[in-house]
């Protein structure tokens, strides 16, 4: 506890989160909450981070498709061609919540398949003596298989570490990015501490030296406006069930990178970009959930304009309100004496972890559950973050998380069963 007791709440003032842009448009929270059917069953929801309630329209689009006649693609009967244009849909509606292109979008069954599958696809390119740099920071869904692809073919793994506050700074990439990096994978939003490293920086880095840049995006796309070519990434993951939607997941790269890479596949499947990556059948339910999902987000503040204006529209007011309301979370943790927050940078996304003194986190996770407070207590797979800050063998931690749907009732029941 010793790192936890030197970095606490000063670090996360509530003055430095005001400096969000909280200008312009605004999320009527009531109409929001009515599109998530689920929120009448009265929990206070602080576990999005682990995966968000599901809104309304992306369950009608799945059950839908469910109760209609939707076959297999193929272009000679209609129903065939409904799941065709489900698949088209689905990757035009992701290439809008992202800033990328349609035909570079990849879909998956989860980030982490999709990482340990397109990892494997680029280590068959390197070389023993290739390098590979990976953070303390990430998930592990976007470390270890970037260590075990490297380990498979002699290539060395470089470690990016987070600081005392618990930050990623850009500066160490430039020792640790050299002429022998492949790839530089890192986090656009940390799940554990929320931190947002400056990926466009370390992009640019990468770059330089003709590496390339996997980020995961699985916690940072619910919470900010994402554009992927600002960033700079070159492969950017995401999970639309954090984003209000369906068990599945994208990766997106330029289709051109995709026509550079050779996927292990079947022989008969298709040799095209971007379904060269995508193994078996999709589930045309899911798809046209996602679709559903991204549609929800861009519709969380009406306004008039292409679907990618909208969403930029709707996610800039998501950032404002969701932070508005963690900083009244933090601030509310701060009066609590027995309360400890993890390290964690002030412009982060809204997730924080923290312990209760002397308390196993699983213990306060089921007491606050006991109470209808819903959060997540360990790793949550943060594996080498919380072995760093010496927490993991203890419990990790406890997660809160502000998703679009809180509200400041539900930070007063956490508070309140806290205290
Ligand atoms: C930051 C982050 N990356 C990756 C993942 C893994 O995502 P998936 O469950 O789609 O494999 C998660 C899941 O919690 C996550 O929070």
């Amino acid at each position: 506890m010793a790192v936890l007791e030197r970095v606490m709440m000063s670090r996360l003032t509530v003055r430095a989160l005001s400096r969000v842009n909280l200008a312009g448009v605004t999320l009527d929270i009531a109409r929001v909450r009515a599109a998530y059917p689920a929120l009448n069953e009265g929990f206070a929801h602080f576990d999005a981070a682990a995966g968000s309630l599901v809104a309304a329209p992306v369950a009608e689009a799945a059950h839908g498709v469910y109760t209609s006649a939707v076959a297999n693609r193929t272009d000679a009967f209609e129903p065939g061609r409904k799941a065709l244009r489900i698949v088209e849909q689905a990757r035009e509606a992701v290439a809008d919540l992202l800033g990328a292109q349609p035909s570079g979008v990849v879909f998956g069954s989860s980030a982490t398949s999709l990482t340990y599958h397109i990892s494997q696809t680029l280590a068959a390119t390197w070389q023993p003596g290739d390098e590979v740099v990976v953070s303390r920071l990430d998930h592990d869904a976007n470390v270890r298989p970037w260590v075990q692809a490297a380990a498979a073919v002699g290539a060395t793994v470089r470690w990016a570490e987070f600081d005392a506050s618990g930050a990623l700074p850009v500066a160490q990439y430039s020792s640790l990015v050299g002429e022998r990096t492949r790839v530089v994978a890192l986090t656009a939003g940390s799940n554990a501490n929320g931190a947002i490293p400056d990926v466009a920086a370390v992009s640019a880095i990468a770059r330089a030296h003709g590496a390339l840049c996997y980020v995961d995006g699985v916690h940072a796309t619910p919470h900010v406006p994402v554009d992927v070519s600002a960033l700079g990434a070159d492969f950017y993951v995401t999970s639309a069930y954090k984003w209000s939607g369906p068990h599945l997941a994208t990766c997106v790269a330029s289709p051109s990178l995709w026509e550079s890479l050779r996927p292990l596949k079947l022989m008969p499947s298709s040799d095209a970009v971007p379904e060269r990556f995508e193994l078996g059948t999709p589930s045309f339910a899911s798809l046209a959930a996602l679709t559903a999902a991204v549609d929800h987000l861009a519709s969380l503040v009406p306004s008039v304009g292409t679907r990618r204006s909208q969403i930029l529209t709707s996610m800039t007011a998501v950032r404002a309100y969701e932070m508005s309301l963690f900083a009244e979370l933090v601030s509310g943790l701060a009066s609590l004496p027995r309360v400890t927050l993890v390290p964690a940078p002030a412009d982060s996304c809204p997730t924080l972890s923290f312990r209760v003194h002397n308390q196993h986190p699983a213990e306060t996770a089921k007491l606050l559950g006991d109470k209808g407070v819903c959060v997540y207590s360990g790793d949550y797979y943060a594996y080498e973050f919380f072995s760093a800050l010496g927490l993991r063998e203890s419990g990790g931690a406890v997660r809160a998380g502000i998703y679009h749907y809180t509200t400041r009732d539900d930070i007063t029941r956490l508070l309140d069963a806290l205290a």
